[in-house]
């Protein structure tokens, strides 16, 4: 029987171009680790899009926060949070700002509080030397510009994503 990559939907706002960067080297990740990478920014992105995912990595400049494009979005995506459609499925987020200091992991929770609201399971970045440079345990970051630290950690949330979408598939059959 034949079996379909899984679907990678990478999510995100950029109205600079930094978290466009960064999105590149997370969708290197995705599809080094044998995924399927969907690709959408904000602008062209539909809700079939969300359901048709396995996993969706949401990104946002980090606006003293998220924009409120990616949050009218989501705001205006139907009632998913309430018919659950999307619990289940491995979330992960990123963000680019000017400042390391500048609220990036508070623009991070934002981006993973959006994904638990859907009931959402998350993966975030463990810890590695990478991260005396770069990234947070919340996702992938990078503030003035992109690094070659910001890549190896965007792309690392790729990998890492099938690690845990392996947890919690054997977690459920054990459970059933
Ligand atoms: C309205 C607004 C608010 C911003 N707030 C912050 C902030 O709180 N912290 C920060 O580090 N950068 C902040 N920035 C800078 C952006 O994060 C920066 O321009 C980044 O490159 C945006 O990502 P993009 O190039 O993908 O659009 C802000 C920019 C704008 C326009």
């Amino acid at each position: 029987m034949a079996t379909r990559l899984t679907r990678i939907l990478l999510l995100y706002d950029s109205r600079g171009g930094l978290t466009e960067q960064l999105a590149d080297a997370i969708a290197e990740g995705v599809t080094g680790a044998g995924c399927e990478c969907l690709r959408r920014r904000i602008d062209d992105a539909t809700v079939p899009d969300l359901l048709a995912a396995d996993g969706i990595i949401l990104g946002s400049p980090n606006w003293s926060g998220i924009t409120g494009r990616l949050k009218e979005w989501f705001d205006y995506s139907g009632d998913l949070w309430e018919t659950r459609e999307l619990a289940g499925k491995v979330g992960a987020a990123f963000t680019a700002g000017y400042s390391r200091s500048g609220g990036i992991e508070a623009t991070l929770l934002q981006l993973i509080h959006l994904l638990l609201a859907h009931g959402m399971v998350i993966v975030g970045l463990p810890w590695t030397e990478a991260m005396r440079e770069s990234g947070s345990y919340y996702g992938a970051t990078a503030h003035g510009r992109v690094t070659d630290a910001d890549r190896e950690q965007a792309r690392a949330l790729g990998p890492g994503w099938r690690r845990s979408r392996r947890v919690w598939r054997l977690a459920a059959e054990e459970s059933s």
